[in-house]
């Protein structure tokens, strides 16, 4: 088995800066956040210097998500491993370093051109990280930081990056129908947290679903379910449980940018080195009921993926269909 990696960061493409400012002070209660030098911005959920980045720009999507290899020593042989199998990899300037608060990375596409970096020596906080909304934190540490869902159309080429050359382990395979739609979907572990990343063929304009941070407490979810609707954060999916072996409670709402955010809690780890790949075939033991606008937004989805590929004889009744069965 490869050596453990670590969900580092997330940095995003924000049309709306201002907006994901108060978004990550009033809905996640993050402290005040690091400014860049270039206008980006890097909040804290733990005690690391920044987990998640905003930089200004169009794309409103996910630019690059970070993971850290324990050691110098594996990054190396990640790299090389990349490099044998004819990636372009590239070794970041000290100036990139000192942005992502790190100290080495090196960067490369994904099969779905997604940028994915490799770092080494996450740099910590001079101070303990402290929220008032999230009083007993997020659970990081050896587990990196929470998880990341990306929508993709190769579902296959990307499992197979991140598996074969990145050594994620498949935890379990999805397979259901949401209305017209037949989802598949992989969930892959590089350490004990049940899944950093997540791989769902599901049509969307953007290249993230949903990134998830998992609280220490119940309470801590609660009460920012609570918050959203306080602050009219628009819900997607309410309260409920994700099916075992992951268990996670949790609801899910939209960002500033339009594509998701979960916020959990009791996330079950597994044994990666005694793991044997499941399937599944619901997404929820209970719970997570999807709101109107969530209905709305995937007919959307699906109707101009249909438009794109031109493939659907009456896309209209497909994304009404879907608007009804969800
Ligand atoms: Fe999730």
């Amino acid at each position: 088995m490869s050596p453990p990696l670590r969900l580092a960061y997330l940095v995003f493409e924000v049309r709306k800066p201002v907006r994901w400012h108060r978004f990550m002070q009033e809905m996640l209660g993050l402290p005040e956040p690091i400014a860049h030098p270039g206008g980006g911005t890097g909040w804290r959920v733990d005690g690391a210097r920044q987990r998640l980045v905003a930089l200004p720009g169009a794309a409103d999507d996910l630019l690059a998500l970070g993971l850290e290899c324990a050691t110098e020593a594996h990054l190396a042989q990640l790299v090389h491993r990349l490099q044998a199998a004819g990636h372009a990899v590239v070794q970041a300037d000290a100036a990139l370093c000192r942005e992502r608060a790190v100290q080495q990375l090196w960067w490369l596409r994904d099969p779905a051109q997604g940028r994915v970096e490799l770092c080494a020596g996450l740099e910590q906080a001079p101070t303990p990280f402290a929220s008032t909304a999230f009083p007993d934190g997020f659970e990081t540490g050896a587990l990196g930081l929470g998880h990341v869902v990306l929508a993709t159309q190769d579902l296959p080429a990307m499992e197979a990056f991140y598996t074969d050359l990145l050594g994620f382990g498949v935890t379990e395979r999805l397979a259901t129908q949401v209305g017209p739609v037949h989802l598949r979907g992989t969930f892959l572990h590089c350490n004990q947290r049940h899944h950093s990343l997540a791989l769902f063929d599901l049509p969307s304009s953007h290249r993230i679903h949903h990134f998830m941070l998992q609280a220490r407490s119940l309470r801590d979810v609660g009460r920012a379910f609570e918050r959203a609707e306080a602050l009219s954060v628009p819900i997607d999916l309410g309260l409920g449980q994700h099916p075992d072996p992951d268990g996670t409670f949790s609801f899910y709402g939209e960002t500033p940018s339009g594509f998701a955010f979960e916020i959990g809690a009791q996330t079950r780890q597994i044994d990666p080195g005694a793991w044997r790949t499941m399937h599944t075939h619901e997404t929820s033991a209970w719970g997570h009921r999807p709101r109107l606008r969530l209905k709305l937004k995937m007919a959307r989805e699906l109707l101009k993926a249909r438009l794109r590929t031109r493939r659907a004889p009456r896309p209209v009744a497909q994304a009404a269909a879907l608007g009804d069965a969800l």
